[in-house]
């Protein structure tokens, strides 16, 4: 296979370099490209460019493949737990027993917040959406925290790592409480990462609260399966926004805004929503399907089509396999899932869906069982943050520590206005 391509234009030949991953997928190097014949690409939602080069995850959208640093996901979610998982996608290998105590100890003695950011918390209303308090609350953390914030400086960087996958959850935790009404909780140094949090989102200091072992371990795999995700949106603004080389809090609120929608992150939330609108409605499955296929109705089926996967999403199988276990265990029969079952049947005997493979996401099943554990359904997007906030950490690292990195600032094609005079205004139209 040849390792270049040449692009005649103009009386001119570019031959752009063919670079080659380890999976031996291929890239035209157009760095020259422009200083070499005046051309930029074009290339809406980057759906053809690689922005860089990354060690820390890979997929293979056809074969429905998704390893973190080469360990299949689904060898991590078997044996591996979230902060095992988290130090693997930071520092590229598995730690061992040493190195592994000293990551969950220093996130354990980080998950308090500074008494002076509880206000913050009560400047929301109560009524508003999480997400917009975790990016706050997370920008804010930077000015909170300042001891340790120079990007540049790797000894800041690992205490601001420490801080953020320690102190979110607690955020995340706060943000829900207000939401209720009720009291915050405050971490305990004696619990593991997943039952610390779901202690502080669901127990009272008027009683003690025991954490469900099956819901503490349902909650791990998400997290784990919720990690890492190569280029994705959000992972992407993370790296746009670091490489200007703002602080990481920064960089990671941006990436918290950017998930929130219902495109990405969002869609945990929107699922659920469509399938009690369907438990409600008189509409069958059917109907809302035909609804996802018209082109004049503005509604898309949440959970369904990925940029990558054009296969089942390997994170959605493991997900709906955890589903049937965990939502009859916590709730018994769930009308939702069997909607959800049904829902995902319908489509993949679509001609539509099957023509354009649309499968189930990582977001069509995760929602139901965020719900079976009591969850909120604004709190979903939520847990998706928690579940990114390693791999937004081990990519933002990549970039700040990669010679190649520079500001990133993409090209375009103007096709406005051309040069004109000012016009006063008493002379307009
Ligand atoms: C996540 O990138 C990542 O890795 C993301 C993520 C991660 O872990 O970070 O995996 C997490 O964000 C998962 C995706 C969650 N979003 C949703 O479930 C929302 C519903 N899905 C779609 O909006 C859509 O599939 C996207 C946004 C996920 C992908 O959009 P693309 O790649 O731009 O695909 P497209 O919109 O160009 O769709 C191609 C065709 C179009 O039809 P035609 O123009 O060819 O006729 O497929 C159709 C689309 O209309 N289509 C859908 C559909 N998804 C795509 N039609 C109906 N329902 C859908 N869900």
């Amino acid at each position: 296979m040849s390792d270049s391509a040449r692009i005649e234009f103009d009386g001119q030949t570019f031959e752009a370099e063919v670079l080659t991953g380890t999976e031996d997928e291929r890239a035209l190097d157009i760095r020259k490209l422009r200083a070499s014949t005046g051309l930029i690409t074009y290339d809406p939602g980057y759906v053809n460019t690689g922005s860089v080069r990354s060690a820390v995850t890979f997929i293979d959208g056809e074969q429905g493949i998704l390893r973190y640093r080469g360990y299949p996901i689904e060898q991590l979610a078997e044996h591996s737990d979230f902060i095992e998982t988290s130090y693997l996608l930071i520092h590229g290998e598995l730690p061992t027993t040493e190195q592994l105590e000293t990551f969950r100890q220093q996130i354990i003695h980080h998950t308090l917040l500074r008494e002076d950011m509880r206000p913050l918390f009560d400047a929301f209303p109560r009524d508003a959406h999480p997400m917009a308090i975790m990016s706050a609350a997370t920008s804010a953390l930077s000015t909170f925290y300042q001891d340790h914030y120079d990007p540049r400086d790797p000894d800041d960087i690992q205490v601001s790592i420490y801080r953020l996958m320690a102190k979110l959850p607690t955020v995340a935790a706060f943000a829900y409480k207000k939401s209720i009404g009720q009291p915050y909780v405050y971490p305990q140094n004696s619990m593991r990462f997943t039952e610390n949090f779901l202690h502080m989102m669901f127990a009272v200091p008027a009683e003690p609260y025991q954490v469900d072992p099956e819901v503490a371990e349902a909650l791990t795999l998400l997290l784990i399966l919720h990690a890492d995700h190569e280029q994705n949106c959000s992972t992407s603004t993370v790296r746009l926004v670091g490489s200007s080389q703002v602080n990481i809090y920064a960089a990671i609120a941006a990436g918290i805004s950017a998930l929130w929608g219902p495109l990405h992150g969002g869609a945990n939330q929107d699922v659920v929503e469509t399938l009690l609108e369907i438990r409600d409605s008189d509409s069958d499955t059917a109907s809302f399907v035909a609804r996802a296929k018209d082109k004049n109705d503005p509604f898309r089926l949440p959970g369904f089509g990925h940029r990558v996967y054009k296969n089942y999403d390997p994170r959605a199988k493991i997900i709906k396999e955890a589903a049937d276990r965990v939502i009859s265990k916590l709730v018994g029969d769930d009308p939702l899932f069997a909607i959800a079952r049904e829902l995902e049947d319908v489509a993949l005997s679509d001609d539509y869906f099957v023509e354009r493979k649309l499968y189930p996401n990582v977001d069509f099943y995760s929602g139901l069982i965020y719900r079976a554990m009591g969850l909120p359904l604004d709190m979903f997007p939520v847990l998706f943050v928690l579940g990114r906030l390693p791999g937004w950490i081990a990519q933002w690292r990549e970039m700040i520590d990669d010679p190649e990195t520079r500001i990133g600032r993409p090209r375009q094609i103007y096709d406005g206005a051309g040069e004109r005079d000012y016009v006063a205004i008493g002379d307009r139209g």
